[in-house]
């Protein structure tokens, strides 16, 4: 019997944050798997910033969304129907399925999972992008040394959180920037920061002062715009600024805001360095096992909010601009 596929498809290149009428919602028959192809029941599809990014006419680190098509999406499901040998109906896999119900075509950059060591969700967190970004970013990139002090923005979010974890477990005073009491107060008492500025309650410039009093050594940026231009009037001789994301500025009208203290590099010998997870694809089995290992012994904990339904898709993606999310966002297909 063929299933239904409900999806969505990029009907519009968005103009500041996405709206419901950017996209073509539709039922269509599921695609019959050809010669060499595969068919995944997607089953949680991982929600992401750089999901706007890719909807974006123009270069990138990764082609635009091409209007009509599937919206990009990375998730996780399980083989129904399989012409190919390396897989077979009840294998569990991760990769690029896109907001649909199921997945047809051929299986590369789709890996096989272990659902019986995690619970899916996990494999879209901690175990997975979202997991390696905060582990290399940091550890690659920003080279914390036990006893700085690390700065993380976006820090109760899925990457912000991890790599806050891992600088803790490198031995370095950690603080986050995150939105809200309640995400502060995770960030403390949950997950062992040393210190929290409510950037929506409390000047940045103040809250810096009082939990860097030693400066930064390592600034972590997930958000960008004004709070980079904060830490960077406090770094370091030899600091280093990861430019993981800068997610105040994704919904931009204009142009991207800049920092303007961008001399502070220069004063104090620093450097900002520019990332991207994808290219350390042939290292994500190493960096999943050393999380996992942290997992198992408690020293790194995730969290992943998942929401019920596809078809609320548009609306569940802007809960990170607004930051709704609590933990990694997942949509529970
Ligand atoms: N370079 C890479 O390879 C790579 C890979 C993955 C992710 N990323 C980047 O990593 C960052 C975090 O992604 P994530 O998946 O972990 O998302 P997330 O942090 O779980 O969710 C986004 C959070 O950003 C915060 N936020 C939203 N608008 C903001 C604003 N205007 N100013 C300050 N904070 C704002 C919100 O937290 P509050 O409630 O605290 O405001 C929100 O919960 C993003 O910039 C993303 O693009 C980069």
């Amino acid at each position: 019997m063929t299933q239904t596929n409900r999806r969505f498809l990029l009907a519009k290149r968005p103009v500041g944050a996405v709206t419901r009428e950017d996209f073509t919602y539709e039922q269509a028959p599921a695609a019959t798997p050809g010669e060499g192809q595969i068919q995944v029941k997607n089953l949680y599809l991982s929600l992401d910033p750089a999901m706007r990014g890719w909807m974006n006419e123009g270069k990138s680190y990764i082609p635009p969304v091409g209007l009509g098509q599937v919206m990009r999406a990375l998730g996780v499901g399980e083989v129904v129907a399989s012409n190919h040998p390396g897989f077979a109906p009840g294998d569990h896999v991760s990769g690029a399925l896109g907001v649909q119900d199921y997945f047809t075509g051929e299986p590369q950059g789709l890996h096989k999972i272990d659902p019986s060591l995690a619970p899916l969700p996990r494999y879209l967190s901690a175990l997975g992008m979202t997991g390696m970004t905060a582990y290399f970013a940091l550890l690659d990139v920003g080279q914390p040394q036990a006893g700085e002090t690390v700065v993380i923005s976006g820090a109760a979010g899925a990457v912000g959180s991890i790599a806050g974890q891992i600088a803790k477990i490198k031995g370095c005073r950690v603080v986050g920037i995150a939105g809200g009491k309640d995400k502060c107060q995770y960030l403390t008492d949950e997950l062992g920061f040393d210190g929290v500025i409510d950037y929506k309650a409390e000047d940045v410039h103040a809250g810096l002062k009082r939990e860097c009093p030693k400066g930064v050594d390592v600034y972590f940026d997930n958000v960008g715009g004004d709070i980079l231009d904060a830490v960077l009037s406090r770094l370091n001789f030899k600091a280093r600024v990861v430019i993981c994301g800068a997610i105040s500025q994704y919904n931009n009208k204009e142009a991207v805001k800049g920092p303007a203290n961008y001399l502070s590099l220069l004063v104090n010998r620093a450097r900002m360095e520019g990332f991207v997870v994808m290219d350390h694809a042939k290292e994500y089995g190493k960096a999943a096992q050393e999380i996992a290992g942290w997992m198992a012994s408690g020293k790194v904990k995730s969290k992943e909010d998942v929401v019920d339904g596809l078809e609320t898709f548009p609306e569940t993606l802007l809960k990170l601009f607004s930051g709704e999310n609590f933990g990694k966002l997942v949509l529970k297909v």
